[in-house]
């Protein structure tokens, strides 16, 4: 008599079909999870990638607060239809500072993984106060209230820190020049000497074009910035791991 002709016995009884099936199911939760536990690293070092400055940061909390994933996604995959149309598909490391990541699971907008330097500030400006002054057949909300809303980085202390809390590797000196990086950043006169030398690639000048550290200033800074710190030109995987 074979093993399979008693595997009634085990249909029959649900108290040993359950304990049987935990077991199947434990060794698959094993090999898939326990093999993370060894391995150095999960993500791939990309040269480029730096933590947000703390204009970036604070422009995309804005993004979170005001629900843009829910439209938008930040996640080019592999595919060669979406290569063709946003550009070179999403890397981990990408989002590796991104606390929460935003991937999103809906595009009701295209995906802006890449929007960085595809438009100017005015064109974001405009786009963001009233969507359809620049796309006639838009749906997206209009987000014009931004420009009001003036930012003083009071928090932006807190806000570096919590995300160096979580795994973001700021520097002590970043820490400490939070505020003078936040007020630099979209100051048309600033000195950008020291912000470039802790954030390089950041992009400094005024945003929205209107005086005073706004939200749309912070939220363009965030969206200008998005895909542009990776060099692609020069950027070949590493196959090694
Ligand atoms: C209700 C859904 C919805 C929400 C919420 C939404 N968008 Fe959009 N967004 C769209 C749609 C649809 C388009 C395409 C038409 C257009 O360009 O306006 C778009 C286009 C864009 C584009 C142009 C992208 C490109 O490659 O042409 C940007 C940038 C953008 N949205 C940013 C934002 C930001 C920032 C927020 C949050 C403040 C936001 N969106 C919220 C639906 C949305």
């Amino acid at each position: 008599m074979g093993v399979l002709d008693k595997h009634h016995v085990i249909e029959k009884n649900v108290t040993v079909l359950a304990v049987l099936s935990f077991f199947v199911v434990a060794i698959g939760g094993i090999v898939e999870i326990a093999p993370l536990f060894w391995l150095q690293n999960t993500i791939e070092d990309v040269e480029g990638m730096r933590p947000y400055t703390p204009l970036e940061l604070t422009g995309r909390d804005v993004y979170i607060r005001e629900g843009c994933y829910v439209c938008h996604s930040q996640m080019i995959r592999p595919m060669r239809d979406e290569v063709e149309r946003y550009g070179h598909y999403s890397l981990a490391a990408e989002s590796q500072y991104d606390h929460p990541f935003q991937w999103g699971s809906k595009r009701t907008g295209p995906d802006l993984a890449r929007v960085g330097g595809r438009y100017s500030d005015e064109w974001h400006v405009d786009h963001l106060t009233h969507p359809q002054s620049v796309v006639p057949e838009s749906i997206m909300p209009s987000y014009g209230f931004l420009s009001n809303r003036m930012i003083d980085g009071k928090y932006i202390d807190d806000l570096i820190g919590t995300h160096r809390l979580v795994g973001v590797p700021y520097t002590d000196d970043m820490v400490a020049s939070a505020s003078a990086d936040f007020a630099v950043q979209s100051d048309p006169e600033g000195d950008y000497d020291d912000l470039l030398a802790r954030y390089p690639k950041a992009q400094t000048r005024n945003f929205d074009g209107k005086p005073g550290i706004s939200e749309m200033d912070a939220l363009i800074a965030y969206l200008q910035m998005l895909g542009t710190l990776v060099d692609f030109s020069t950027f070949t995987p590493d196959a090694s791991r």
